[in-house]
């Protein structure tokens, strides 16, 4: 039944006290939120033995995932167009660190840099595909740039099927596996504003979908994260009105963390991960329920 509480605001059958309509209002709503989980915990070997390859090493949650399987172990061999930054980023890292800086949507250069990485460390457990560009942002659709538009399929798509189709032989032949993309919530949903972003990562979604499908029985698992906005330099490089839109979808009503993210593609990509292919993981805050 319907009925007015103190504040003036409808209850459901009681339901909705004056304390968590007050939530549902500006600051207060943080009280309702769940904690962020930081990791504090000593870092485990999960990763012993094991060769990952991550492009968008450099900057964001391509860094951020580096330093965990790092962290965790593994041999990483970090991709990205940004050298400086890849050279500023892992000074401390030496061998288990091997970076290659190059441009991932020249096919040509990604299979020489596979051929050194296998002559380097003789296998390649792990793929993540993260490198990626939103493109401008904040047009509509008549207003694209197609140029824009193929560069960022060159970059978010193009570039992932190329990385997974030099390493896919190499899984293959050790019957083992584990290769992921960074998708996004842009992809299940549509962000408007983001028409070459948004297609290019349903692209990424369809793909995985594919792939999966196509390398279930050889011990090789091929899967997708969408996250929602996570506070990197992409989403610091987009305007205001943009990240605003996209954060206010958000039912905890925050960007997600750099941890977050590291710790789901950790699990994701370890031997642990043995019976999902062909999935797109959510870390949306609770918008994606499906
Ligand atoms: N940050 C978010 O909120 C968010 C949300 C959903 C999905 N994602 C996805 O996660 C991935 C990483 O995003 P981020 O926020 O960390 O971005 P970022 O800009 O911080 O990092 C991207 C990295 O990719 C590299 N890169 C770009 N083009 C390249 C190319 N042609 N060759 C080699 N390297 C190249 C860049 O130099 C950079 O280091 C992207 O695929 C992005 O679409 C991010």
């Amino acid at each position: 039944m319907k009925q007015k509480n103190q504040n003036g605001e409808t209850d459901y059958d009681g339901k909705i006290n004056a304390a968590n309509a007050q939530s549902l209002k500006g600051d207060n709503a943080r009280v309702y939120t769940t904690e962020i989980f930081r990791e504090e915990s000593a870092p485990t070997n999960r990763f012993e033995g094991q060769v990952a390859v991550v492009t968008g090493a450099a900057s964001g949650l391509g860094l951020a995932i580096s330093k965990k399987l790092l962290k965790e172990g593994a041999s990483v061999a970090l991709i990205d167009i940004n050298e400086a930054a890849l050279n500023k980023e892992y000074k401390a890292y030496k061998l288990k660190g091997r970076k290659f800086a190059l441009d991932i949507t020249h096919e040509s250069l990604i299979a020489k840099t596979i051929n050194k990485i296998i002559g380097e460390f003789d296998k390649i457990d792990i793929l993540v595909n993260c490198a990626g560009i939103t493109g401008v942002a904040n047009v509509t659709s008549h207003e694209v740039n197609t140029e824009d538009l193929h560069r960022v399929f060159e970059v978010n798509f193009m570039s992932s099927f190329y990385m997974t189709k030099a390493i896919l032989p190499h899984m293959l032949k050790a019957n083992y596996g584990r290769i992921l993309y960074l998708a996004s919530i842009a992809g299940k949903e549509g962000n408007a504003g983001m028409l070459a972003y948004s297609a290019s990562k349903a692209a990424v979604i369809g793909m995985t979908k594919v792939q999966g499908k196509e390398y279930a029985e050889t011990g090789i698992t091929i899967n997708a994260l969408a996250p929602t906005v996570i506070k990197t330099p992409m989403v610091d490089g987009l305007p205001e009105k943009q990240v605003k839109y996209m954060t206010d979808k958000i039912p905890m009503k925050r960007c997600g963390t750099m941890d977050e993210v590291a710790n789901l593609v950790a699990y994701i990509v370890s031997k642990e991960n043995s019976f999902t292919t062909g999935f797109t993981f959510d870390l949306s805050g609770g918008r994606a329920t499906y």
